[in-house]
């Protein structure tokens, strides 16, 4: 997943920048097959949160922008809330500043 967040990173700061965002494309991970280090952490939903995340990357993927970007954002979230709250802190650094 830190291969996620740095390309998070990458595409936050273009977007940023105002640069092109062609190209960009978010490594698509299947999250029902990572093994995580605690089997508590495949909360109740846990499938269902990774296919709506993996649809919100397939739809960056086929055509980046920053409403798109937002929305894997908040895919990280919505999973991380209920599975692993750890990382939150730095997934919130991951959204765009107002008005972007
Ligand atoms: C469908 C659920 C889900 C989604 C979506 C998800 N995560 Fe995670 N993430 C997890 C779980 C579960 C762990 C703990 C894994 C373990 O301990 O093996 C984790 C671990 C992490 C970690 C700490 C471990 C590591 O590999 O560095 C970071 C940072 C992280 N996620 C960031 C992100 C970011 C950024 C996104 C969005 C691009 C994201 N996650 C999307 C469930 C998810």
């Amino acid at each position: 997943m830190r291969v996620l967040d740095a390309e998070l990173l990458d595409f936050r700061g273009r977007l940023i920048e105002g640069e092109s965002l062609d190209g960009a494309r978010f490594s698509e991970y299947r999250f029902t097959e990572l093994e995580p280090t605690d089997s508590t952490m495949l909360v109740d939903g846990f499938q269902a949160l990774s296919m709506a995340f993996e649809r919100h990357v397939a739809e960056f993927n086929a055509a980046p922008d920053a409403e798109k970007y937002a929305a894997v954002v908040g895919g990280c979230e919505a999973c991380h809330m209920r599975s692993c709250p750890g990382p939150l802190e730095r997934i919130a650094k991951r959204h765009l500043p107002d008005g972007q």
